[in-house]
């Protein structure tokens, strides 16, 4: 695996493969990899002939008071992973590599409908952050086919919009949550968690089935949703949201809907935790 710091080097490289013919796989990322990520990269070992991924914390997506300075930096444990894992080209840029003019300063991608009373609501700029971050990487790449994970499931719908809309050429893939045996989403951020916090955090996968289950027995919505939230309290966690939504949109879900989606953030101590989980109405 080379491992670069520029996207001059990026662009060598891969001009070089594209003259072999070879096609691109890109896996954006923020590091301190887990299973979750290195699905991704497993999934673009078999959609192209060359794998690349990115390692960037990327200061214009954390908000202030967020932990982008406490956020786990692993590069020695990650490098081996992508390397073991078949990934043939790691670009892990400086911010000022990132943001050549200055972070502050920059151009900004704004995907319209990043304000849907999820995580944006809470996150104030997060989705501008991220749409402007993937639009510079897809660009610097431009890959026949970028990865994304079903986990982060309002980021993934951010950027299909913006491929849409500005019609960049890149198949956007999605692919399925990873997670622990006992139904918690595997994340960078359950590394903030004692054990006791991660047993107790598997509540959040467990009100996401509640939802699911009484929604698919024709149960009312409300009392679905309440029993859920209420079993995520009794947890200790704090629940942010916990939103039942159309997958074509994130629009609230309505009776016509069949294709659904419910989401939810939620707090176990300081640490904030994201899930989702898509179900069709029936069964
Ligand atoms: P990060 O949180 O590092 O996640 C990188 C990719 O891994 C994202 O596409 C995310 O959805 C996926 N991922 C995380 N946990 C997963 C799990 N348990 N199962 C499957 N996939 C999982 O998301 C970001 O970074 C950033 O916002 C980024 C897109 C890189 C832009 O900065």
């Amino acid at each position: 695996m080379q491992v670069v710091e520029t996207v001059a080097q990026v662009r060598d490289q891969l001009a070089r493969w594209r003259q072999q013919g070879q096609s691109i796989a890109l896996v954006p990322t923020m590091g301190n990899l887990h299973d979750g990520h290195m699905s991704l990269v497993d999934r673009a070992g078999e959609l192209a002939d060359r794998v690349c991924a990115t390692i960037f914390v990327n200061p214009s997506q954390f908000g202030p008071g967020e932990d982008f300075e406490q956020y786990p930096r692993t590069p020695e444990h990650d490098m081996a992973l992508l390397s073991e894992g078949g990934c043939d080209l790691l670009l892990t840029p400086s911010v000022a590599e990132m943001y050549p003019t200055g972070q502050d300063n920059s151009t900004r991608v704004r995907v319209p409908g990043s304000d849907q009373g999820l995580c944006d609501a809470s996150r104030p700029g997060h989705f501008d952050g991220v749409a402007t971050v993937v639009t510079a990487l897809l660009n610097i790449f431009q890959p026949h086919v970028a990865i994304f994970g079903e986990k982060d499931f309002q980021q993934l719908m951010v950027i299909r919009r913006l491929v849409k809309d500005l019609h960049l050429p890149v198949t956007i893939v999605g692919s399925p949550t990873v997670r622990e045996a006992s139904g918690l989403a595997v994340s960078s951020r359950n590394r903030y968690l004692d054990e006791d916090q991660k047993q107790r955090a598997a509540a959040i996968y467990a009100a996401l089935c509640a939802v699911r289950d009484g929604v698919q027995a024709g149960h009312p919505q409300d009392d679905v949703s309440t029993g859920a939230w209420r079993s995520m309290q009794a947890a200790g966690l704090e629940p942010e949201y916990l939103e039942l939504r159309r997958t074509l949109d994130l629009a609230p879900a309505s009776p016509e809907d069949l294709e659904l989606v419910v989401l939810t953030a939620a707090r176990m101590g300081g640490t904030r935790l994201i899930d989702n989980l898509s179900f069709p109405r029936t069964p």
